[in-house]
């Protein structure tokens, strides 16, 4: 991003302001300089430098250690079997705790109100159909303003060695940074639910976002297709601090006609063997090993009605739950949270 765009975007004096913020690497204090320009969607260029200069913070910022072994000696009371399910209301510190580690997952109902899920979805549609006109060399200049890589982004998605002819403008994942508008209006949101210190609180230092684990996503109704069960510490890694918070912006599973999300309630914190027992991919458990699991603490498939949240963290296995009367598409957002004393570097940690 050229300076001289910055430099017409706000007055001198500020310009100044952030230049020295910068040269001090407070990150913090430049990024809340240029928020104060910002209205989002309308100066892309200036969504752009924010959502970058949140990217490069991490590197250049310094974050204290934390030794403490974390989870501490929790003593939830556990619902042995059944996630746990809440009003957003009763939504806290302790809560999230005896839900994550107690029952292995945490529904919490009517965290995001209509408007903002409304907002949402047309926002998912408005990057996918970007993305798309992007592939196909046809993004006009509001596209961009929806959809556009950041240069502090390191390497480049998967699915970008297949841009075009196999990305459909209709469903699929795109990264929350990818779309800078988007990016940034979600992290507003994150601000306005609180989640800075019910996170701080949880993990007992500040949490970061990340490029790589934090997605739009628009799934396709597909009775004829079975997902693989899995679980994201397979692929983050066991020495981290992390929890998911799965934002469904439709109504899914149970009865509801687009997919939700298959889980098991368990509270045991071990990563599963994977590439076995009937398993398709190296990655994913089996389903013997499932049904095996299934004995004791047998899958949900809970309905969730648009705006509801789902908390998780690595150990959770879980799949997208296909059925055969889904006729709809679902709408999620996806965003993993990552204590920053031990965030995952290739996960591309990201200031919230
Ligand atoms: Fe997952």
């Amino acid at each position: 991003m050229s300076q001289s765009v910055l430099a017409s975007i706000m007055d001198s004096e500020t310009a100044s302001d952030v230049a020295a913020a910068l040269a001090a690497d407070d990150y913090p204090g430049a990024i809340a300089r240029l928020e104060k320009f910002a209205s989002r969607g309308e100066n892309p260029a200036l969504d752009q430098r924010i959502l970058d200069l949140r990217i490069e913070a991490f590197q250049r910022m310094q974050w204290p250690e934390n030794p403490l072994q974390w989870p501490r000696e929790f003593e939830a009371p556990r619902q042995a079997g059944k996630l746990a399910d809440i009003d957003a209301s009763e939504l806290d510190i302790e809560t999230l705790k005896s839900g994550v580690f107690g029952s292995g997952g945490l529904i919490v109902r009517e965290l995001v109100e209509p408007g903002q899920v409304a907002m949402l979805r047309e926002g998912i549609d408005c990057a996918l159909a970007a993305r798309h006109a992007a592939v196909k060399g046809e993004a006009t200049e509001v596209d961009r303003s929806w959809y556009g890589r950041s240069n502090s982004v390191a390497g480049g998605p998967v699915q970008f060695g297949n841009l075009g002819k196999r990305t459909p403008a209709d469903s699929g994942s795109v990264w929350a940074v990818d779309s800078p508008r988007m990016a940034l209006h979600l992290i507003a949101l994150y601000r306005e639910l609180g989640l800075p210190s019910l996170l701080e609180g949880y993990f007992g230092e500040a949490a970061l976002l990340s490029v790589k684990k934090w997605v739009l996503r628009k799934v396709k109704p597909n009775p004829g297709q079975v997902a693989g069960w899995h679980q994201d510490g397979r692929f983050l890694g066991e020495d981290i601090r992390t929890v998911n918070m799965w934002i469904a912006l439709s109504d899914c599973g149970g009865d509801a006609a687009a997919p939700g999300m298959d889980i098991i309630p368990a509270s045991r914190r071990v990563i599963h063997e994977t590439g076995t027992a009937g398993a398709d991919f190296d990655w994913t458990v089996g389903p013997g090993l499932v049904a095996g699991i299934e004995k004791s603490t047998p899958a949900e498939n809970p309905r969730f009605r648009p705006g509801d949240a789902l908390f998780f963290d690595e150990f959770n296995l879980h799949r997208t739950g296909f059925a055969s009367h889904h006729t709809e598409y679902r709408y999620a957002v996806e965003s993993w949270f990552f204590a920053a004393s031990r965030a995952p570097h290739k996960q591309q940690p990201v200031l919230f």
